[in-house]
């Protein structure tokens, strides 16, 4: 999968996707990471993307010029379309679902806002899909972006291993995780359930399912018989669909 990124600071995402799970989706040419320095496709002299907002305030506001520019040059050079996608607290609000959703598309254009966000052309002009990562402000969608890209990696095909198979963490199946043990066998009074030392995996799937459930139940309740949650926001922009995974 190929995900495009426009911001203004490229230099924020090196350092992650230079670790872990995403370094390895990288090398191994499941996942390639194209950044674009708006401020490349400035006109000016000054190379300047953003300027005060009619009608007063404060704050700067991204001009639509350099975005619609970047956004033209990053697509005429694409060998596969690209799903626009808006980084915006007002947007959608992320989930597995939409995880698992774009990860079905062969590339991905993020666009980072930055100072008071877009001026709101680049979103009517462009009709990109509008994602946020949760009801929060946060300075810049470098962040976003790279809680997007990670949560797409774990679920492309051949990423993660058999060990951290993604079919069995939280919300693939509209619950969470079942807890996790290791090593010492007892700790500081604290004993591993003896059902998952006996080998028998019947019964430690059964156990598992039953604590899966019981986390859910306890944390998440909303997750149980309902819709995946986060999906109550309003209208997404084009093409951002949810599929309701069954509890
Ligand atoms: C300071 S925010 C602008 C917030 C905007 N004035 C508002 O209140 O809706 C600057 C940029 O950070 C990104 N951003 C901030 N919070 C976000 C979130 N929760 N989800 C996605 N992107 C976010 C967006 O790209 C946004 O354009």
């Amino acid at each position: 999968m190929d995900i495009h990124v426009l911001t203004l600071f490229p230099e924020v995402f090196p350092a992650v996707l230079d670790a872990s799970i995403l370094r390895i989706a990288r090398a191994s040419g499941h996942l390639r990471v194209h950044l674009h320095n708006l401020r490349d496709h400035a006109a000016d002299r000054h190379r300047s993307v953003d300027d005060r907002p009619f009608g007063g305030g404060p704050g700067m506001v991204l001009k639509p010029e350099p975005v619609f520019r970047a956004v033209e040059a990053i697509e005429a050079e694409l060998e596969r379309p690209a799903r626009r996608i808006l980084l915006t607290p007002q947007g959608r609000r992320f989930c597995h679902a939409l995880a698992a959703e774009l990860a079905a598309e062969p590339a991905l254009l993020l666009l980072c806002g930055h100072y008071e966000g877009f001026d709101e052309r680049i979103r009517t002009g462009l009709a990109p899909a509008e994602l946020s990562i949760g009801d929060y402000v946060l300075t810049g969608g470098e962040l976003p972006a790279l809680v997007v890209i990670d949560a797409i990696a774990r679920l492309l095909d051949g990423v993660l291993g058999h060990e951290e198979s993604a079919a069995s963490e939280s919300f693939s199946h509209g619950r969470l995780d079942h807890p996790h043990y290791t090593r010492p066998v007892e700790f500081r009074g604290m004993r591993v359930p003896e059902v998952l030392r006996t080998g028998d995996h019947e019964r430690i799937a059964a156990w598992r399912l039953r604590q899966a459930l019981e986390h859910t139940r306890v944390r998440r309740g909303d997750l149980l018989g309902k819709p995946e949650s986060g999906n109550a926001s309003p209208d997404p922009g084009p093409g951002l669909h949810v599929k309701e995974t069954a509890p």
